[in-house]
């Protein structure tokens, strides 16, 4: 089984990482625009598999597609990465027609590929791959929601000194400050976190959730590839693996949450068909405002790309 990775910055380099580390399929396909980037970090990928005991295969190739062809999934990360000072929305006239082109690309060598998008703004942008594709909902989908919710169950981890394995969450909406991090569906192993911690510490740390891509680069100047990277692979895993496992995922909602046409993180079942169930949880009217807010704010954005007129 081959799995492409387009992109080979930071974190399409650690997504392809992640998936060679858990010797999952036979090959990763690194790909970018710029010559022997991906060349090298899939050779000095490979060289690290006698040492990390894995058997799948990395190819780096320049912008040839062909050497993409029948990929089972495949993880989009082209695209510049924000600032300081910049929000993710800002990136949207430059990485639309990256991932337009890209997402086009894909799709003529590997028409049955599940779509991952990682290129921000994630939301608008895997409405942009949607597009271009033409492919059915299910086979289109955006992280964003895995690696909020693992920001989230890290700080929630710190403040109780317990593992952060045991914390269970859930968190919907877009991938930006007005993302939605639930409480009432956070646990720590089946305990209400709510019962835990108190109300303030927990806002303090939904704030901080909020927040995280850009406290990371604030730090870094760049924006963050460990954990993206990461949650890219995880989602592989359950569809390569067919795990049917429970994620936040951005997908185009049709009516669900009373939501149509809008991409947004949902909980979702991820198995070999991509996205194979969008769960519905009941929200209490705070927490479908906040939904409709953040809604709103992706929908803002995906107006300013449909007024590019670029497809
Ligand atoms: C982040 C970027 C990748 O949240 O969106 O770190």
């Amino acid at each position: 089984m081959k799995v492409t990775v387009v992109g080979a910055g930071n974190v399409g380099a650690t997504c392809a990482q992640m998936i060679a580390a858990k010797n999952i399929v036979q090959e990763v396909v690194l790909l970018d625009i710029k010559e022997g980037i991906s060349e090298g970090k899939a050779l000095d990928l490979w060289e690290a598999s006698p040492i990390n005991f894995y058997d799948t295969h990395l190819v780096g190739v320049t912008n040839d597609y062909s050497m993409t062809s029948d990929s089972e999934v495949v993880v989009i990360t082209s695209g510049v990465p924000r600032k300081p000072g910049m929000s993710r929305d800002d990136l949207i006239s430059i990485n639309a027609g990256i991932v337009k082109n890209v997402t086009a690309n894909v799709v003529k060598h590997s028409p049955k590929a599940k779509i991952i998008i990682v290129s921000n703004p994630l939301d608008v942008m895997t409405y942009v791959a949607y597009k271009t594709a033409k492919k059915p909902r299910n086979e289109v989908m955006g992280m964003a929601g895995i690696l909020d919710t693992a920001r989230y169950r890290a700080f929630i981890a710190e403040a109780l000194d317990v593992s952060p394995r045991d914390i269970q969450a859930l968190l919907m909406g877009g991938h930006g400050d007005t993302m939605v991090p639930l409480p009432r569906y956070t646990t720590v192993a089946g305990i209400p976190v709510t019962e835990l911690i108190d109300e303030e510490t927990l806002n303090a740390i939904v704030n901080r959730t909020k927040k995280g891509g850009g406290e990371l680069v604030n730090l870094m100047g760049t924006s963050a590839w460990y954990a993206p990277g990461s949650a890219a692979a995880q989602m592989v895993e359950a569809i390569v693996m067919d795990q049917k496992r429970i994620f936040p995922c951005c997908v185009r909602l049709e009516g669900e949450y009373n939501l149509n046409e809008m991409f947004v993180g949902a909980p979702v079942k991820l198995g070999k068909n991509g996205v194979e169930q969008i769960i519905e949880v009941a929200l209490n009217d705070d927490e479908k405002q906040l939904l409709i807010d953040s809604s709103k704010a992706v929908k803002s954005v995906m107006d300013i790309f449909d007024g590019m007129n670029i497809l």
